[in-house]
């Protein structure tokens, strides 16, 4: 590994792994490690620089996270953010207390001091706040760089020493200029080179399965979607043909979805691609629930049972690999958000079936990353700019009980959404689209008769890492050419509804 690299310690905030991703996206690789890793260890890491995150806690408040003043006497350069700040000012002889105003929001910063922290930043620009304590007094030798109205020390630092501390949050989009923020301190303060590209993260994951499975088998449940065709090929580049992959046909797919993935991972790919038609069994099990946790519990451990027979007719493997990415491990409860949904490609699998280990290689990464590892391994565009789908599919895109009947009308009419959205050319602008069949009916007239059917509702939405979304401004003449055409052709519909609501406080799927 002869890339240069940063350290990002990790106090508990909210936001920490979009600090490692930003920080990324500026072509600097980084880690984010617990924040009482020690001046030794950090010595040995050898970072260009170090970040220390925000953090839920009060620097003066006893069992508060600190870290030795040996760390910021390294020689390394260091940036706090939020709590990171207030940290390096109260570790040094500042002071930091509870603020007389909290800030919580946008607020105009103010540029007071020239460093190189601070270069081409303008002196009035929008800022993102979320604090309740602030810096009252920066340390002796350290100077103010910047302020809000309501926070005296909104940025500050010592040029010499090369250490610096941001109130604001520069890694959310909302902070204008925060991004130039962070590549001031990678590139004028730490000396960036920005040698890191998703091909070099690509050959380093690469590098570093071949060398932990060694001689080992691998096997992968494939689900045909972005994340576990990219993490499967990184592993297929590895272990060639020690890699089988399993696709489990549970009967809730899209239209073609199931001969799209072996034409695509298994005849254009060569990979080592087994399917197991499983319809039967899921609709079996999924007949007369309608509750959705129960859908998504039946389903994921059906998925579990089905991948287990299969693993077994493989014969032994010593590793599985999972196409797990960030947004999901924080979505379904690891780590300490709540539970939204339960995400079933998270948990489950590793329990149940013994392996040595599991080989999970975008759990840093955000979608848009892991489209990104796509495009530089070589994956054929369609494969890298399929739309996600959840793991329980058509189940949680149905209201209600799942039948036969009621996948054939969504099926279809997901498909002519699907194929009106690529002919006006919107895939690649809207991240996420699909048909929803609700559970309400609603009269009609069709030719001289009153029907009584389904209402089908469209959903689409756009995104950057799923965490947060807005419904997408489909122009109407698209929207009318869906709406006529799945009304005329798909039985069992005469009403679509287009779904404008954003992410918070809707889900993007429906159940
Ligand atoms: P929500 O509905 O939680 O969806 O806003 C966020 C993203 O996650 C996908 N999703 C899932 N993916 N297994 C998955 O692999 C699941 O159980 C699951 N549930 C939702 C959803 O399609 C969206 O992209």
């Amino acid at each position: 590994m002869n890339h240069q690299r940063v350290l990002v310690l990790d106090f508990g905030g909210q936001y920490n792994q979009l600090i490692a991703r930003r920080v990324r996206d500026l072509g600097v690789y980084c880690d984010l490690k617990p924040c009482d890793m020690t001046a030794e260890a950090i010595r040995a890491y050898a970072p260009i620089g170090i970040i220390f995150t925000g953090g839920p806690n009060s620097v003066y408040e006893e069992g508060a996270p600190r870290v030795g003043e040996e760390v910021l006497r390294l020689g390394i350069p260091v940036l706090g953010i939020c709590y990171g700040a207030q940290l390096i000012a109260a570790t040094l002889g500042g002071a930091v207390g509870r603020a007389p105003k909290s800030e919580y929001g946008k607020c105009t910063l103010h540029i007071k001091n020239e460093a190189p922290m601070s270069e081409g930043i303008p002196s009035e620009s929008v800022c993102w706040m979320s604090h309740t304590d602030y810096i009252s007094a920066v340390p002796a030798g350290y100077e103010v760089l910047a302020a809000t109205d309501d926070c005296p020390v909104a940025v500050y630092g010592n040029i010499g020493e090369k250490i610096y501390g941001i109130q604001f949050h520069p890694e959310v989009v909302h902070s204008e200029y925060g991004n130039a923020f962070l590549k001031n301190f990678l590139y004028r303060v730490c000396g960036a080179r920005g040698d890191w590209t998703m091909a070099g993260f690509a050959e380093e994951q690469i590098a570093a399965i071949r060398a932990r499975v060694g001689t080992g088998r691998v096997i992968c449940a494939m689900s045909g979607g972005v994340d576990s065709a990219v993490a499967a090929t990184l592993v297929h580049r590895a272990v060639g043909d020690r890699l089988t992959c399993v696709f489990v046909d549970n009967g809730l797919l899209r239209k073609n979805e199931a001969e799209e993935v072996m034409s695509v991972f298994r005849d254009g790919l060569g990979m080592d691609l087994v399917k197991a038609d499983a319809a039967d069994l899921f609709l079996d099990a999924l007949r007369g629930v309608s509750d959705p946790e129960k859908k998504r519990h039946i389903i994921g451990k059906l998925f579990i049972d089905v991948f287990e027979r299969e693993a077994k007719k493989i014969g032994a493997a010593d590793f599985l690999v999972q196409g797990t990415i960030y947004p999901d491990v924080i979505e379904s409860g690891k780590g300490k958000s709540a539970v939204i949904k339960s995400h079933h490609n998270v948990g489950g699998l590793p329990e149940k079936v013994n392996f040595q280990g599991i080989v999970e290689p975008l759990r840093d990464l955000f979608k848009d990353e892991v489209r990104r590892v796509g495009l530089a391994l070589g994956l054929p565009e369609r494969v890298v700019w399929r739309q996600p789908c959840p793991g329980p599919a058509l189940a949680i895109r149905i209201m209600g009980e799942v039948t036969r009947e009621k996948l054939e009308t969504l099926r279809e009419a997901d498909f002519i959404f699907r194929d009106e959205i690529a002919k006006a050319g919107l895939e690649r602008e809207i991240w996420q689209y699909f048909a929803v069949l609700t559970d309400s009916k609603t009269v009609g007239v069709q030719g001289d008769f009153r029907t009584y059917e389904n209402v089908i509702a469209l959903r689409a939405i756009t995104s950057v890492d799923a965490m947060t979304a807005d419904w997408a401004r489909i122009p109407f003449e698209v929207l009318e050419k869906v709406s006529t055409r799945i009304t005329n052709e798909v039985k069992h519909a005469n009403r679509v509804v287009y779904d404008i609501t954003s992410k918070p406080p809707a889900t993007i799927e429906w159940e």
